[in-house]
This record gives structure tokens, sequence and C-alpha cells, in this order.
């Protein structure tokens, strides 16, 4: 079986966070959306991966390489603009050949990885299985329609009155019977190629499509409320580990990973949580739930339930900084010199919330 990728798109609801950076290399727990998909590709027994990139692509061809760190070959595939999931399979062809595939949304995390799906989809005769879970608000997602047998009846994409509350989760699996659907189909009112219809093209054809129905978390990173969750779940799963400098005044939780070349000095720090490499956190306060991206420093502050990216500072704030996420070189300072005012140079899209 090969792997496919997409990470093309704009990831225009993460703004500003993704205004200058693909929207599939924003960490949670440290490690890149993009990087845990490989991996689960990865585990899952697949060593050949195509990426779909689009307008981003330069920034994850230089993040990603050419696989070898993990033992993958990854082939970059060019999507002149995001016009569907489906038209981004069309494009894989090549790449694709007449192998079955599994398609994994490069900004999705889900719990437990994917190997025991892509075994099951190996070993059956089906020309197709997508991963369907049950989701609070099914207008944002592809929903789908069983009937009593549990057999797909019907796929709609983001549907105003949905028939059911099963969604689908971003990993699909296909034979070469996609590239048909994918050729026959038009586009959707949005202009895009729509995955659902040429899944419901399969079902209507007779193929065979099964529905995997998944019971743990699955998280669709595209919005910073679920960037957050996302960020809590996997620092709940971490096997935590401290390679960087403790000082003794310093208190840690066992849930707590301090990575290479970080000194906590003077503080304490509530797992789960990651302070990344190179980070120098001094005399001040990290709560659950928070991830420090690396060459970041934190001093005199307290900060909870956040995750902040590379190479920013966070210095002498009086409050507690709570469920926010900064991006990257990020300056929040504190300063005493009168007159007493907000000073900021925020970027288009900001959003800040002052007492
Ligand atoms: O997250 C699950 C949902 O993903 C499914 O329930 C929907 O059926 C499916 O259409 C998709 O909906 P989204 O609106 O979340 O898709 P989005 O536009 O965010 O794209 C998902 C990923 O695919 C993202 O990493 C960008 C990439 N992409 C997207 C498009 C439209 C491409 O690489 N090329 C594209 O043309």
């Amino acid at each position: 079986m090969k792997g496919l990728i997409l990470s093309g798109g704009k990831g225009t609801r993460l703004y500003p966070i993704t205004f200058t950076r693909a929207k599939q290399l924003v960490p949670v727990a440290n490690k890149p959306v993009l990087f845990r998909v490989i991996e689960a590709i990865r585990d899952a027994g697949i060593d050949e991966i195509g990426i779909v990139i689009g307008d981003t692509g330069d920034e994850i061809r230089q993040a990603v390489g050419n696989g070898r760190r993990w033992d993958v070959t990854i082939r970059y595939i060019e999507q002149e603009a995001p016009l569907g999931l489906a038209h981004a399979v069309k494009i894989s062809q090549d790449f694709l050949g007449d192998d079955r595939f599994v398609m994994f949304l490069g900004d999705n995390v889900i719990e437990g990885g994917i190997s025991p799906l892509i075994r099951q989809f190996a070993d059956s005769g089906w020309n197709s299985q997508v991963v369907l879970t049950e989701v609070d608000h099914p207008q944002q997602y592809g929903v789908a329609e069983l009937d009593n047998e549990r057999r797909i009846v019907r796929l709609v994409e983001k549907p105003r009155n949905p028939p059911s509350n099963l969604a689908l989760v971003g990993i699909y699996m296909f034979d070469a019977n996609i590239f048909q659907a994918v050729n026959s189909i038009k586009p959707s009112w949005r202009g895009e190629l729509e995955i659902t219809d040429a899944i419901q093209w399969l079902v209507d054809q007779g193929c065979q499509v099964h529905p995997y129905i998944h019971r743990g978390w699955w998280i669709d990173t595209g919005k910073h409320i679920d960037l957050l969750e996302a960020n809590n779940r996997v620092l709940a799963e971490l096997t935590h580990r401290t390679e960087g400098y403790v000082d003794r005044d310093s208190k840690l939780d066992h849930l707590v990973t301090v990575e290479r070349g970080a000194e906590v000095i003077n503080s304490v720090v509530r797992g789960p949580a990651i302070i990344g490499e190179d980070c120098r956190i001094i005399n001040s306060y990290v709560g659950p739930f928070t991830s420090i991206y690396h060459d970041t420093v934190v001093e005199d502050s307290e900060i909870e339930h956040s995750i902040v990216l590379d190479h920013s500072r966070i210095v002498g704030i009086p409050s507690r900084i709570e469920d926010s996420i900064i991006g990257r070189d990020v300056e929040i300072t504190f300063s005493p010199i009168k007159p007493k005012a907000y000073k900021m140079t925020l970027g288009d899209h900001s959003k800040v919330g002052l007492l």
C-alpha cells in the first residue's frame, strides 16, 4: 500500500497563526501535526508516501525533506490551487498507480494511530474503507448515512440538515476504482471536487465501501479551539522525559518533558506539559496542558493551557496567560514605566483579550 497526505490548502481558519506558515506544520505537543501523520502511516507499515502541497509547499518540503528521518520515501505532488480533496487524488494518479492506498488529511490527529485500520483494509476485498465518528456538529463535516445493516447509502459534504451525526474523519482507503470516480464527478457549489461525491459515486456503482466507526478521539486541527484540544489530548498520552537542565529550586511533575538544551530555573511546571529545546523558563509557573516550542523564554510569568511557538519571549506578565496560542517570534513584556498603557504591534487577524 501507499500513503497520500493532503497538505495543500490555505488554513484561513487558523489565521493569524497560519498567515506565514502551513497549518499542517503548527506543532501539537511540540511536534508538527504533519509529522504525526507521517509517523502514523509509517507505523502502519507503509514506506512510500506522497504529499500534496500548495502555496506553502516550499515550507513543507523544507521541514519534511526526503523522509529519511522516518525511514520512508516522500514524493511531493504540486496542486495548483485547493480545488478539492478529490482533485488532490486525481493529480496523484501517477504516483499511486494501481496500488491500494490510504489518504490522510495533513491537519488531522487521531487516537491510537491507523495500523489496525490499514491491516483490516489490506486483508479485505473492499474497494474503499472510510472512517466515521460521532460528532456534535455534523454540519461542519462530510456526513454519512448508513442503512439498518450498517452499509453506507449516502454521503453529503457539510449538510445543513445532517442525515446522521457520523462525520467522515480525514482518513480514507481506496483501490484504483477511485480514479474513475474522481474523473466522473463535477465540482460542488463551492467549486471543489469533493471526496464525498467521489465516494458516493463508488457506492452508486456497487463498489464495496466499508464504514469503520472510530470510538476514540479525533481532532481536525483546523480551528483554534481544536488545536488546544489536540494539544491536551496528545500531551496527556506522551511518555514524558527530562533531557534538559532543571535546577534544584524548581519543581516538576512527572508528566513534564524538558527537551534537550532547555533550562528550568526557580520555576514550577505542572504536567502534562512540554518545554521545547533550548527554552528558558525562569522564575515562572507553567501549568497543565501547555506546550512551549523551542528557543522560547518565559520569565517572571505564569502560563497554562496554551501553545507557544518558537523564538518567543514572555517576560514579567503580572497575570496568568491561559487558553492562548502564541505565534513565532512574539514578544509579550510588561513595563513599569509610566504612562501606563498597552503597547502593541499586532499582525492582521490577531486576537487579544485584556482585563
Ligand atoms: O476533517 C474532516 C473533514 O475534512 C471531512 O469531514 C470532510 O468531508 C472533508 O471534506 C474535509 O473537510 P475540511 O473542510 O476540513 O477540509 P479542508 O479544506 O480543511 O482540507 C483538509 C486538508 O486537505 C488540509 O490539510 C488541506 C488539504 N487540502 C484541501 C483541499 C481542499 C489539499 O491538500 N487540497 C485541497 O484541494
